[in-house]
């Protein structure tokens, strides 16, 4: 078996399949339909399915023109059909994996991913999970499913684990050009997911087995969370200190050994860092073990928000003014710069907190031009000079690249800045106040 698929993975002639065409799933497609394989990719959206068949792209770094091109040259096509998983030789699992309401892992999304799977699964097949999940996700959980058809695992098929580092905006570093770790269920599992991803990456590590792969993942996400957190606790020290936690910064990071830089902000958002580490914590749990770095980590960076509700609070206080009836200009909504990612953004909890204390805010961000409310939209508004004048308090919440901080200075009445945005502006630093 493992012979036959080597050859296909070897020659490109193995049928890809992708399901969860997200922002891990459609850029991973686009690499192996960019090599020549015959990639597939199947979701649960049809609205998606007729994006891709379109030749379009909703994902921020892959541009319509790389998905129009593979459409037309029949290298990639989308379905929510899953019939046609029996066509196919290689299948990533790229669906999403949040919390419940219970910041429970919700890993519904797999399990109909895996159903799927398992009701075309076929002699010959390799099966990589690439969501992230907690240790044990791929052996515990999707292995006894598959095993229900008779199939036997390093046998007659392979399953592996492989976690995706996509960082989205990020220009560097790709899908392409990221290193991967494969973890397999058998020795022969982990040989062909590495030669599966050996035909898009350069460097492929193999590790002892899934759930040493599934728990390289959280290392990483926790390390980001972790350190976010560490560095949001500073910015609170040194607000009680009366020290510029930017300055700090700069200045441990001349040391060139021993110190990695890390920026505090309004928050964590995306579907990585907020929600990850909560996987491990959670698995931890049922081994009688508290994660304390996760969970202290966690309850920083979750009150993020209203600490910025606080400065700001403090900030109108000193200029006579009242967060209640405040016109408030919000920059910036997505959860990082150069995105349109608006999940987990700590903005939105921002802009919740100021309305319900009264504030009358309004909103520009160049990658979101409106905002689902309640039963209704926000929309993006236009930047003017009448329009900053508008607004008696300019809040800096995503650094986007766009902006020209020099101009938002000149006409903004009073700034403050969560993410040190202003950094390169000269003139009308009195108005600026910093996290
Ligand atoms: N976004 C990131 O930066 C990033 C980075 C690394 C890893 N991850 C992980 O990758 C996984 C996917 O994240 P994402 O950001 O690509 O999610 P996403 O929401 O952008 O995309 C998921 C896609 O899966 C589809 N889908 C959901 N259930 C399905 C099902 N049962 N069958 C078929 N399609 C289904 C959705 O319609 C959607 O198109 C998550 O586990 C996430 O933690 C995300």
């Amino acid at each position: 078996m493992i012979k036959n698929l080597m050859k296909k993975l070897d020659d490109r002639t193995a049928k890809v399949g992708i399901i969860g065409l997200g922002y891990v799933g459609l850029p991973l497609a686009i690499e192996f339909a960019e090599q020549g394989f015959k990639v597939i990719g199947f979701d649960i959206s049809e609205a998606k399915v007729r994006l891709i068949n379109a030749g379009k792209s909703d994902i921020d770094d892959v541009p319509d023109s790389r998905v129009s091109a593979l459409v037309k040259a029949g290298k990639l096509s989308a379905t929510a059909d899953p019939k046609l998983i029996k066509q196919i030789d290689t299948i990533s699992i790229c669906v999403p994996t949040p919390l419940s309401k219970t910041k429970d892992p919700d890993v519904s999304y797999i399990l109909a991913a895996v159903k799927w799977v398992k009701d075309y699964l076929h002699k010959g097949m390799l099966i990589i999970l690439e969501s992230t999940t907690y240790p044990g996700t791929t052996e515990d959980l999707i292995l006894p499913i598959l095993h229900e058809t008779g199939l036997k695992v390093g046998k007659d098929f392979f399953l592996a684990f492989s976690p995706e580092r996509v960082d989205p905006g990020n220009l560097k570093f790709t899908t392409k050009n990221t290193p991967r770790v494969v973890g397999g269920i058998t020795p022969s599992c982990t040989k062909a997911a590495k030669a599966f991803y050996e035909n898009v990456v350069g460097k492929v590590q193999p590790m002892s087995s899934t759930k040493a792969a599934e728990m390289v993942k959280l290392l990483e996400n926790t390390f980001r969370s972790v350190n976010i957190g560490l560095v949001n606790e500073m910015a609170l020290m040194c607000d009680r200190l009366k020290l510029d936690v930017w300055e700090i910064i700069d200045a441990a990071s001349s040391k060139p050994f021993g110190f990695m830089p890390f920026y505090p902000g309004p928050g964590l958002g995306g579907h990585c860092i907020p929600i990850d580490p909560h996987y491990l914590s959670w698995k931890l749990k049922s081994l009688n073990y508290y994660a304390r770095f996760i969970e202290l980590a966690g309850d920083i960076n979750s009150h993020m928000p209203e600490y910025v509700i606080d400065r700001i609070r403090r900030i109108l206080n000193d200029n006579d003014r009242a967060v209640k009836g405040t016109n408030i200009l919000v920059l910036g909504v997505a959860y990082k710069k150069d995105i349109k990612d608006l999940r987990e953004s700590p903005a939105l909890d921002v802009i919740k907190l100021l309305q319900s204390e009264g504030a009358k805010v309004f909103y520009n961000d160049p990658f979101a031009p409106k905002i689902k409310w309640n039963n209704s939209y926000l929309h993006s508004t236009k930047l003017t000079p009448a329009l900053m004048q508008k607004a008696d308090m300019t809040v800096i919440l995503t650094d986007h690249t766009a902006y020209d901080y020099q101009w938002v200075v000149d006409h903004s009445k009073l700034i403050f800045d969560t993410r040190n945005a202003t950094k390169r502006v000269r003139t009308g630093r009195k108005k600026i106040h910093l996290l």
